[in-house]
């Protein structure tokens, strides 16, 4: 990919910059600024290069139609007031501006058009809107790396009418991402955590010819416990899975990857109960698998041990109950006090959550804050924004 750091001179060349500045907002506040925080660096570069710059960005999934709450308002504001300079937030339809008009009533160059998917045009990957959409600037950079998995024409038409470049924020992603998936330094571990481990089962597979350990965990695990035939009393799975997981346990045996899972555990009657440590064969009819038990726990800290490179994606337990959170931030915290000897990339929303509510985020070498477009990336999915760039 063309990086954006290696052009010489953007001086007042028209950036359009495709951000993924799709935030929390409640009551038009924003609850979580991290996509946003994330970008400022690379909107400081363009600045510093007196470059003006079109930023693009979508906000939740109107379907093509305008809605009022789904407005980027809010966001202009918070990035206004993070770099300190006037963020115009252009609500003219797309197809009535002009290159020679969209910075008339802009004093610091940067402008923000209104969310991208109140037109159609964007999620169908339209070929006229994203012409249009070239044609406002001179250089396109894709910055968002956690909506490259979508064939959309702000993401990947658009690189067809326009010189196209990575951003800051997406080089760091993928480099990171690189170091899990291709240029792995081993031994690596994997722990998966979460509760449905049907949408996981593509990653898994796709780990397990690079990975030394696949640690799996959550209510992930209960779909192994049953395939083992331990009883998981009123727990949730996920039915019709016997022969993935039969596959899984297979193909780890060919490549030589050890499939950990847990060997005691934490229940409660309800998710709204203290937590009873058991040993995996003591559980009851009426009990509910919530999170790894102390033995568990002390076998994943020796694997930790023994590892160069984590990937976490998936809590271990409910955490949303304390009672059964420790699992989580046992393992969050162990990770992050070994940060100068392991590469640890975190990613998935509930797994940020747990270490966000630790307060120790900068100890890990990557968070990611993408979502789907960090699954596909796991699976070794091509996603179209990239190769778009490629
Ligand atoms: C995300 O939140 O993962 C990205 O902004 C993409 O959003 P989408 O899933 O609505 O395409």
């Amino acid at each position: 990919m063309n990086s954006i750091e290696n052009l010489k001179n953007i001086e007042n060349k028209i950036i359009i910059l495709r951000l993924d500045l799709n935030v929390p907002i409640h009551d038009g506040k924003i609850i979580d600024t991290s996509r946003i925080d994330k970008i400022i660096p690379t909107l400081n570069f363009l600045l510093k290069k007196k470059a003006k710059i079109i930023i693009i960005s979508h906000i939740g999934r109107p379907n093509g139609k305008k809605i009022k709450e789904l407005s980027l308002e809010p966001v202009s504001l918070c990035v206004e007031s993070m770099i300190k300079k006037k963020v115009s937030l252009l609500k003219e339809n797309i197809f009535n501006l002009n290159k020679n008009n969209i910075f008339i009533n802009s004093k610091d160059g940067i402008v923000l058009l209104e969310n991208i998917r109140f037109y159609p045009e964007e999620e169908t990957n339209d070929d006229e809107f994203s012409k249009k959409l070239a044609s406002l600037g001179d250089i396109y950079v894709n910055d968002a790396f956690s909506c490259s998995h979508r064939d959309h024409a702000s993401i990947s038409k658009i690189t067809k009418y326009i010189s196209s470049y990575s951003g800051i924020q997406i080089n760091t992603e993928i480099n990171a991402l690189k170091r899990i998936t291709s240029e792995i330094k081993k031994p690596v571990t994997c722990i998966i955590g979460g509760s449905k481990i049907s949408s996981k089962i593509n990653i898994i597979k796709n780990l397990i010819p690079k990975f030394n350990n696949i640690i799996i965990v959550g209510a992930m695990a209960n779909n192994i416990f049953k395939y083992k035939g331990i009883k998981i009393g009123n727990s949730v799975y996920e039915k019709n899975i016997g022969s993935a997981i039969q596959e899984i346990f297979s193909y780890a045996d060919k490549n030589m990857c050890k499939i950990i899972f847990p060997i005691d555990v934490k229940v409660g009657k309800k998710l709204i109960d203290r937590s009873i440590e058991k040993e995996i064969f003591d559980i009851e009819d009426d009990d509910i698998i919530l999170d790894v038990g102390s033995k568990t726990l002390t076998e994943i800290k020796k694997i930790i041990d023994n590892s160069s490179t984590i990937l976490w994606n998936g809590p271990l337990g409910y955490f949303e109950n304390e009672n059964f959170s420790l699992g989580s931030s046992e393992v969050a915290k162990y990770i992050a006090d070994k940060n100068e000897k392991i590469f640890s990339v975190i990613g998935g929303g509930d797994t940020v959550a747990v270490i966000n509510s630790l307060n120790i985020k900068n100890k890990f070498n990557f968070v990611s804050t993408a979502g789907g477009a960090f699954l596909e990336y796991l699976e070794g999915k091509d996603l179209p924004g990239i190769k778009a760039l490629s």
